[in-house]
């Protein structure tokens, strides 16, 4: 069994962030979604890893290396523009040979790890396994088609009506069945070739797909909002651990990480929250569901519900939460006349001002 590992695409729903650096990479408690993508990968006894990347490349394989750290060979594919999931197959092909394999969205964040889903392919013998969890919102998703007797008969790609609440997780598992299908298929109205539209094919051509329900909590972390709950849902289970400097003025209440290196002063920090190496928190309050990464400023601030990427500071802010603030950016207070809104912000910045 390879694993085949999507990286690759434009995060547009993620801009600002994603106009510099792949969205795989946004931490969840510090660690890129990535990370827990490989980790899961490696748990499931898979070694042998494709990384599909367009043109965050540099960055993903900065981050990812030649994958030994995760215990994993990870051989990258350089996918020329984002032209669909099943096109990521194709040109896979080489790659993959004539081994079954599991793909693996690389934004998408899934509890409780692949190991059982895999087992459950291989012991199975079907050609095709994909992972299903009830949402809300199918709409944004690929939806599973419901037969009589309840089977999965067909899928359909982001419906206006849904047909079921079961959306289709970024998890799927094949045999080489699959190459057939993705060169057999189309591209869909928005241009790409669907892997929806492949497995579609698989079953109007007798092959047997098997649905997996899970009930394991499943963030697909292509918006803000997502990744502030995969974060959350991160926090949740993370242990204490205080390596660097706490004053006798701070306080740490509940499940804190402060990385070594890192500094409270006369702040207040409640978890569950991480602090990453290097950096300074000063006179703040760092508030539950809080990831402040490596080497930040937080000086006379509250923050929390955030993620805050490297290198950023702020300083003097009442208050700020459910916010996502990317690498080096810097808040703070505008002084002198007029009082004013101050703002040097990239392009598809959001902004929510009091
Ligand atoms: C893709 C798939 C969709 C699936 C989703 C899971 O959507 O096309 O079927 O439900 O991933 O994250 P995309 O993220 O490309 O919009």
């Amino acid at each position: 069994m390879k694993a085949l590992v999507l990286a690759g695409g434009s995060g547009t729903r993620l801009r600002p962030i994603t106009h510099t650096s792949a969205k795989q990479l946004v931490p969840l408690a510090n660690k890129p979604i990535l990370f827990y993508v490989l980790e899961a990968i490696a748990a499931a006894g898979i070694r042998e890893v494709g990384m599909i990347v367009g043109d965050t490349a540099a960055e993903v394989e900065e981050a990812v290396g030649t994958g030994d750290r995760f215990g994993l060979a990870v051989t990258y594919i350089r996918q020329d523009e984002p032209r669909g999931l099943a096109h990521c197959v194709l040109i896979a092909r080489e790659f993959l040979g004539d081994e079954p394999f599991v793909m693996y969205l690389g934004d998408n964040f899934l509890v409780g790890g692949i190991g059982e889903f895999v087992e459950e392919f291989e012991s199975t013998g079907v050609n095709a396994q994909i992972l299903l969890r009830r949402v809300p919102d199918p709409q944004q998703f690929g939806v599973a088609i419901l037969g009589d007797d309840d089977q999965v008969v067909g899928l359909v790609e982001k419906p206006k009506d849904p047909p079921s609440d079961l959306a289709l997780v970024g998890v799927y598992v094949f045999d080489t069945t699959i190459h057939e299908a993705v060169r057999a298929i189309e591209p869909s109205w928005r241009g790409e070739l669907e892997i929806t539209d492949a497995i579609q094919w698989l079953f109007d051509h007798g092959h047997a797909v098997r649905a997996y329900e899970t009930t394991g909590e499943w963030i697909d972390t292509g918006k803000k909002d997502d990744m502030l709950e995969a974060n959350r849902v991160v926090l949740e289970s993370i242990e204490g651990d205080v390596e660097g400097d706490v004053d006798d003025k701070s306080q740490l209440l509940g499940r804190v990480v402060i990385a070594a290196g890192a500094r409270i002063e006369s702040s207040v920090v409640r978890g569950p929250a991480i602090i990453g190496a290097g950096t300074v928190v000063r006179g703040s309050y760092v508030g539950p569901y809080t990831s402040i990464g490596n080497d930040c400023e937080i000086v006379e601030s509250e923050i929390e519900h955030s993620i805050v990427l490297e290198g950023s500071t702020i300083t003097g802010i009442r208050r700020i939460d459910e916010s996502l603030i990317g690498r080096n950016v810097a808040v703070g207070r505008s002084d002198g006349q007029p009082v004013a809104y101050r703002l040097l912000l990239g392009d598809h910045s959001n902004v929510g001002i009091v």
